[in-house]
C-alpha cells in the first residue's frame, strides 16, 4: 500500500538473483502503470502490448507481451500508463471473471518458469487483486520507521478475500528495506519484530546509495556491485525465503 518502499528494486534483484545466480528461470511483472521496473529494463514503450492487454483482452497469448532482459533467465511483462484505463475496463466487463484474469494468462507459462515475482502498485485495484489471485506467496517490504505497518491490515484483509479465489495465498511476511544502521533503525527493528503481528523477515537490507546508481544504470545489483551491502542482503533474503 505504499509507495517508495523497494517493492520495484525487491522485485529487480530478487529477480536478477534468481536467475543469474541460482540458474533459474524467472518472470517479474510490472503491475504498476508507473512502469518504474520496465523503465528499469529499457522495455518501456506505448506501442508494445504490456500487462494492460493481458488483463482486458479475451483469450489473450501473455508470451505476446513478455520481453527479455539483459539477463539470459530473466524476462519481463512490462507495464504502462494504459494500466490505469485497464483497471477501468476490467471493473467494466463482467462478462467473464474479472479477478482471475492474471492467473488464467499465467497458466500458459507456467511450465516455462521457475518462479514468477510481481511488483504491484501501492493500491489495491483490480490488476493488484489479479495479481493477488494469481500468486502463492505476499511479501511486504516496510520500511523501519513509526508508521511501518501502516495499510498492512488493508493487505490483510484483501488476502482473507482472496481466498475464495486462491486458497493457496499466504503472507510470507515483512521485511525491512533501506535500513540504516547508525540510527534509530536497530532500535526499532527490534521493536517492530516484538510488537508486530506479523512475521518479520530476519534479513533486513540495508540502504546505500549503490541501489539508486542501479536505477540510472539499469543493472541488477548483481552485476554492478555484487558485494555492496544491500546485495549481500538481497542475497541472504534469498537464501531466508527461497531456502535456496
Ligand atoms: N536498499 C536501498 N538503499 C538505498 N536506496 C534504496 C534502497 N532500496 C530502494 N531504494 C531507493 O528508494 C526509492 C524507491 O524504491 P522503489 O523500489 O522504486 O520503491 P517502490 O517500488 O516501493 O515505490 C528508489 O529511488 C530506490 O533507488
Ligand atoms: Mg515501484
Amino acid at each position: 500500500m505504499k509507495g517508495g518502499v523497494g517493492k520495484s528494486i525487491t522485485t529487480i534483484n530478487l529477480g536478477a538473483i534468481l536467475a543469474e545466480h541460482h540458474g533459474k528461470k524467472v518472470l517479474v511483472i510490472d503491475n504498476d502503470k508507473q512502469g518504474n521496473m520496465t523503465k528499469f529494463f529499457d522495455a518501456h514503450s506505448y506501442e508494445n502490448p504490456s500487462i494492460s492487454e493481458v488483463l482486458t483482452i479475451k483469450n489473450y497469448d501473455i508470451r505476446e507481451a513478455i520481453v527479455s532482459t539483459r539477463y539470459p533467465n530473466l524476462d519481463l511483462l512490462p507495464a504502462n500508463m494504459s494500466l490505469l484505463k485497464a483497471n477501468r475496463e476490467i471493473l467494466m466487463d463482467a462478462s467473464r471473471p474479472q479477478q482471475s484474469r492474471l492467473a488464467k494468462a499465467l497458466d500458459i507459462v507456467r511450465d516455462d518458469y521457475d518462479y514468477c515475482i510481481i511488483d504491484n502498485a501501492p493500491d489495491i485495484n483490480m490488476s493488484v487483486i489479479n495479481a493477488l489471485v494469481a500468486t502463492n506467496d505476499v511479501i511486504v517490504p516496510i520500511t523501519a520507521d513509526k508508521f511501518a505497518f501502516d495499510g498492512l491490515d488493508i493487505i490483510v484483509d484483501q488476502i482473507e478475500e482472496i481466498k475464495d479465489f486462491n486458497s493457496g495465498i499466504e503472507l510470507k511476511g515483512c521485511f525491512i528495506t533501506k535500513y540504516e544502521t547508525n540510527n534509530v533503525n536497530t532500535q526499532s527493528f527490534e521493536q517492530l519484530k516484538q510488537n508486530s503481528n506479523y512475521k518479520v523477515f530476519d534479513t533486513v537490507i540495508r540502504k546505500t546509495t549503490k541501489v539508486s546508481e542501479t536505477t540510472f544504470n539499469g543493472k541488477a545489483l548483481i552485476e554492478y556491485s555484487r558485494s555492496c551491502t544491500a546485495s549481500k542482503d538481497y542475497f541472504t533474503f534469498v537464501r531466508e525465503y527461497f531456502k535456496l
